[in-house]
């Protein structure tokens, strides 16, 4: 297969003819041959995209909507088709893909509708004879920049909220997932996009990412992925004041009272800590259990999870996928050592996984850590694979006082059959996410997605809140009066 960037409505290669690989993970071998696209390559996407924003602009709303619609309509289509390819090319089993794909879905239909609302205020004025409201404009060209976890999407939460409220934009997916962005992007332009208004460049996120973010015309940075970059993006966007709205990191933990459902809890602990082998922003790995029941709760852990077949996530038999690539599956391993160090017992997995139906993937034996600390590196790190880690404790109080003291603030969860625990972790718990009697994973488009402290910068995708980062407020005052009048002065 070959994937070309998209620029301007055509399907080129890079302009220095370089390419690069990328890989099935569960086998190891190669998927697709893709453009190694340079800055040359981001200033054509640019100068493309800035050229369509006028007219996609004064595009009415609900029109642009309606291509959102078809693009709905398309991907629903092709749901089964994509999906296979996200598994082929990301390793999350067929019906994780499959719930990739209906997200998007879900988003971009939602988005569409938007067409129809992007609702402003009308509050009446202080003067009479005046007319106050707010409305929202577009910015201009918005850079994308996205993650393999989510190949789809979180593509798809970024694009569809970024066209409908009038931008144009440039795409730069994950190089773990370039086919994944470019099948994506072909149901664009078969719904009928107009050239230049949805623009894909895919290359290293070292150049072509920093390129973006230092074009003048790159007025909005929708970036995801890990702190660290998030980081780096921030200090080169601020000398030129760039909008970025940043979705990082996660240390989620689910809480299991001495009142819970403890079978109710091992099914979401294990659904949110090895789903998507862990390589979620909101995976659960941590587990802030109440002492009173952390045997019975560790025991049960371990029995459910020995039974996980791992294996090709095309495969009906296989519950978890590989993990993306060789890198990751080295780094996930190494903090073993390190638990060790801390003098935390590994209570099952700890290793590559290499038995039955590995192949030449990249597998990794699901893990629980256990007498973790909760200032122990893996109570604090983001692993980003199958590894959660248990930490004990005596009250609700120090669950949360646990939950809240990590680097990052994405999703928490926590099970009890009491509902004054339940609404004083509601309270309390200091994530952007709370689930009761339910794991950390599962967001709706339709709510804010987003994070405290390290997780992010304050913005919230998905929601009504995502188009506050692709839209720029415009408060209009009509003074229908004739005459001169003086806000806060005059004496009415
Ligand atoms: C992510 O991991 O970055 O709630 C996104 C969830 C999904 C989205 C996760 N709906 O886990």
């Amino acid at each position: 297969m070959q994937v070309q960037n998209y620029i301007n409505g055509r399907w080129v290669a890079a302009r220095k003819g370089h390419t690069f690989e990328s890989l099935n993970p569960a086998t190891g071998e190669v998927l697709a041959e893709v453009a190694k696209s340079t800055t040359d390559d981001v200033q054509d996407a640019v100068a493309a995209a800035k050229a369509a924003y006028p007219k996609w602009r004064a595009l009415p709303a609900p029109k642009r909507g309606e291509i959102l619609f078809r693009i709905g309509e398309l991907l629903v289509q092709r749901k089964e088709e994509l999906s296979r390819l996200v598994t082929t090319e990301m390793g999350k089993v067929l019906a994780e893909g499959r719930g990739d794909v209906q997200e998007a879905i879900d988003m971009t239909y939602y988005m569409a509708a938007e067409g129809r609302r992007s609702f402003g205020q009308t509050v009446p004025s202080e003067l009479p004879n005046k007319f106050a409201m707010s409305i929202r404009d577009s910015v201009g060209v918005v850079a994308a920049i996205t993650p393999w976890n989510f190949p789809v999407a979180i593509p798809s939460w970024k694009i569809t909220a970024a066209l409908i409220m009038g931008n144009t934009v440039v795409f730069k997916p994950a190089s773990d997932t370039p086919a994944l962005a470019a099948a994506f992007v072909r149901i664009f332009e078969e719904a009928g996009l107009p050239a230049g208004v949805l623009n894909l460049i895919t290359g290293p996120g070292g150049e072509v990412g920093n390129a973006l973010v230092d074009h003048d015309d790159v007025k909005v940075i929708s970036f995801t992925g890990s702190t660290e970059a998030g980081v780096a993006v921030t200090k080169r966007g601020a000398d030129k004041l760039k909008r970025i709205s940043l979705e990082l990191g996660g240390k989620n933990a689910v809480i299991v009272m001495d009142d819970a459902d403890l079978d109710l809890a091992v099914e979401g602990i294990v659904w949110s800590a090895f789903g998507t082998s862990g390589q979620r922003c909101t995976a659960a790995s941590r587990v802030i259990v109440h002492r009173a029941v952390r045997q019975q709760l560790a025991d049960k852990l371990v029995a459910r999870i020995n039974k996980l077949r791992l294996g090709d996530g095309l495969l009906a038999t296989t519950d978890v996928g590989p993990v993306i690539n060789s890198k990751q599956l080295d780094r996930i391993h190494s903090y073993m050592a390190r638990a060790k160090k801390d003098g935390n017992e590994i209570l099952t997995g700890g290793e590559p996984y290499k038995g039955q139906g590995a192949g030449g993937g990249f597998f990794y034996s699901p893990t629980l850590i256990g007498s973790v600390k909760r200032n122990d590196v893996v109570a604090q790190e983001e692993i980003f694979g199958p590894v959660t880690a248990m930490i004990e404790v005596g009250s609700l109080d120090e669950a949360i006082e646990v939950n809240n003291d990590t680097a990052f603030g994405l999703s928490s969860s926590i099970y009890t059959a009491n509902v004054n625990n339940a609404f004083k972790a509601m309270r309390d718990v200091t994530t952007g996410i709370l689930y009761v009697n339910a794991g950390t994973i599962g967001a709706e488009v339709h709510l804010p997605f987003g994070g405290t402290r390290g997780t992010g910068n304050g913005h919230r995708e998905g929601g009504q809140t995502v188009l506050d980062t692709f839209s720029e407020w415009k408060t209009l005052y009509i003074d229908y009066s004739g005459k001169l009048q003086r806000a806060q002065i005059d004496e009415i």
